[in-house]
């Protein structure tokens, strides 16, 4: 399947068939899960829970008989990590008719750390459910995706900025990264957000975070620096799709940014 087929079928599945996945489905999964690499080379240890057996739910899904989470230390850059990381997860997830939803808010989230035996200096910010879509989805799971817009996402002209942050990039201007950046401008982020901001200058993409009113300094972890590296999965998958691998780099670009957007980094590429 292509990459960006991937991507589009792909979205927040909250009803469930009410039917396990195999065990040898979730051990594929695991394993899978064992394997991804993420850019910042920080070590995640990932869980799969039986929701009947630790009476672990989500107050907006149905029908699930699984969750699974990651673990991350609490160091530079574990969200990033993190959400480039089970975001591979979710594509891969997808790939294999497994449907998933990024959960960091709606649920109890001292009854799924307890379950996780979570340590001091580790955190869990997200957990996701398991398992087949049902054939319908819940009256509850269409109001949800209406009210945040789940099937839209912002024009290009909004996220992508050409040479320098004052000049937004058209799809028609992109050349041969079009088909990439719809792939980013596609991804899943908390409350479809999308805080991501690109500048595409000299060889290089900088991701900058435009912050929502609500998230980052104070809270328990930054959600919106999850969002960015769900952005950079997309941006990185797709290059390496294309034959076109990048590298990480954190090194100041020395350009404006976007109005009010955070460098995050930057991915190198040829
Ligand atoms: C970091 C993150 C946290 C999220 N937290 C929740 C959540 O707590 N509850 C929920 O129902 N959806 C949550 N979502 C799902 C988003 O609402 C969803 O991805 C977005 O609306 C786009 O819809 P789609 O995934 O169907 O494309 C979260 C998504 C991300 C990336």
């Amino acid at each position: 399947m292509a990459f960006i087929d991937i991507v589009r079928s792909r979205r927040s599945v909250r009803t469930f068939d009410g039917k396990p996945l195999a065990e040898n489905e979730l051990n594929e999964l695991l394993s899978f899960c064992r394997s991804i690499e993420n850019p910042y080379g920080v070590p995640l240890e990932w869980l799969i829970f039986d929701a009947e057996k630790t009476g672990l739910s989500s107050p907006v899904i149905v029908g699930e008989k699984a969750y699974i989470t990651a673990k991350v230390p609490r160091a530079a850059h574990a969200e990033e990590a993190l959400g480039y990381a089970f975001e591979r997860m979710v594509l891969h997830a997808a790939e294999q008719g497994i449907g998933t939803t990024w959960i960091a808010g709606t649920m109890d989230r001292k009854a799924f750390e307890k379950a996780a035996g979570l340590q001091e200096g580790e955190m869990m910010p997200v957990v996701s459910p398991l398992g087949r879509p049902a054939a319908k989805m819940s009256l509850r799971e269409i109001m949800m995706r209406k009210g945040i817009s789940a099937d839209s996402r912002f024009p290009f002209e909004k996220l992508f900025f050409d040479g320098s942050a004052d000049r937004p990039m058209a799809k028609e201007a992109a050349g041969d990264l079009a088909g990439i950046l719809e792939a980013v401008r596609w991804a899943p982020s908390a409350c479809n957000y999308q805080p991501w901001r690109l500048v595409i200058a000299d060889g290089a993409v900088h991701f900058y975070l435009k912050r929502n009113k609500g998230f980052g300094e104070g809270r328990l972890f930054d959600t919106q620096k999850i969002d960015i590296g769900i952005a950079m999965c997309h941006f990185a998958l797709a290059m390496e799709e294309a034959g076109r691998p990048v590298s990480l780099s954190l090194d100041d670009p020395g350009i404006a940014a976007p109005e009010g957007g955070i460098l995050i980094a930057s991915y190198r590429f040829d």
